[in-house]
């Protein structure tokens, strides 16, 4: 006999193109698994604030396609609080939820670790968020569709920079980590990427910019992940034009324009798969893990490994950046 009865669902944190199907998802296999299902507005807010609706089948209709989160998102101070905290579990026990799934980032997973320990709650996340910096999942939900986002801007970017011989910083997101940075500058073509994982060698940089102008190289771009240590593009770009005021040098942060925008079929994909899974998690009566996609096979990994490991970036395609930007 299936204990779990009654199951709701939120995303927390920055929203991710893919939500709105990873949603779809959990409403659904919930109810093809007899399951009752409720989503919760605004994250952990909606859990304090006792803001909780009832899903049907077709609430979920004719959002797989729409970026945002039907749901809402938040980022929530009071959940941080044992009261807030304490508001948001008695409220899930008036609705008598069995078990609670988490559609978020790092932020939000701790926040469903804490809610899990305390009292003793059953919790699964599933990531979703643009930077892709969860240990123990390859892709989390949203990047690849902000990866395409940057890659098309990137290319409208280099027509202009290439008419007039320009060299642009481009700042993308990435608070702590450079994925969208990496593989964004390998499928535009980036002359170089800067990334919070590896310190900014400014001469190196500066070296390797003159270089490609000494070879009358028509344009050249530079990827910086907004948390790079050596500062933001406007920051990099002060540096550099102080000792080469005869670049023509622009830049652009791309900003959140990277986190809307209809989600990709890979991103509808792994949501749905990770939706289902997360399900099934709770049916199987398992606790604070997050479902995961790795080597295309899904993962089910603890939140205290998931916090436990940084997710590197790949060395192979630093290594692919460096060889093919010369
Ligand atoms: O979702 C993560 C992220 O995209 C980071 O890369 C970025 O720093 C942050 O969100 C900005 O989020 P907000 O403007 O919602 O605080």
């Amino acid at each position: 006999m299936n204990p779990i009865k009654k199951i709701a669902v939120l995303t927390s944190g920055g929203d991710a193109p893919g939500m709105n199907a990873a949603i779809r998802a959990v409403v659904r296999a919930g109810i093809y698994h007899n399951l009752e299902v409720n989503g919760v507005m605004r994250g952990y807010q909606g859990l304090i604030d006792d803001d909780f609706i009832e899903m049907k089948s077709n609430s979920v209709s004719n959002i797989i396609q729409l970026g945002g989160t039907i749901l809402k998102s938040a980022r929530c101070k009071d959940f941080n609080m044992p009261e807030g905290r304490k508001i948001a579990f008695s409220n899930l026990k008036k609705h008598n939820i069995d078990a609670l799934v988490v559609i978020g980032g790092d932020g939000s997973f701790a926040g469903a670790k804490i809610l899990g320990t305390e009292f003793d709650f059953q919790v699964v996340g599933i990531p979703g968020t643009i930077d892709n910096d969860l240990y123990g999942t390859d892709y989390t939900i949203g990047y690849d569709t902000a990866l395409n986002t940057v890659v098309e801007a990137v290319d409208k970017i280099r027509d202009t920079a290439s008419a007039h011989s320009r060299l642009f910083f481009i700042e993308v997101m990435g608070r702590d980590a450079g994925f969208l940075a990496l593989r964004g500058g390998i499928a535009a073509g980036a002359e170089a990427i800067l990334v919070p994982e590896v310190e900014t060698d400014m001469e190196q940089l500066e070296n390797f910019l003159k270089h490609g102008f000494q070879k009358k190289k028509t344009s050249s771009i530079v990827l910086v992940a907004e948390g790079q240590k050596a500062g933001g593009a406007f920051t990099i770009a002060e540096k550099v034009s102080k000792d080469h005021p005869e670049y023509d040098i622009r830049v652009t942060v791309l900003g959140h324009i990277q986190r809307g925008g209809s989600p990709s079929a890979f991103d509808r994909v792994i949501a749905s798969r990770l939706g289902l899974s997360a399900v099934e998690e709770i049916i199987k009566g398992n606790s604070k893990v997050m479902v995961g996609v790795h080597n295309n096979e899904i993962v089910a990994v603890p939140f205290a490994k998931v916090f436990k490991h940084l997710k590197g970036l790949d060395a192979r395609l630093l290594k692919v950046v460096e060889v093919l930007s010369i």
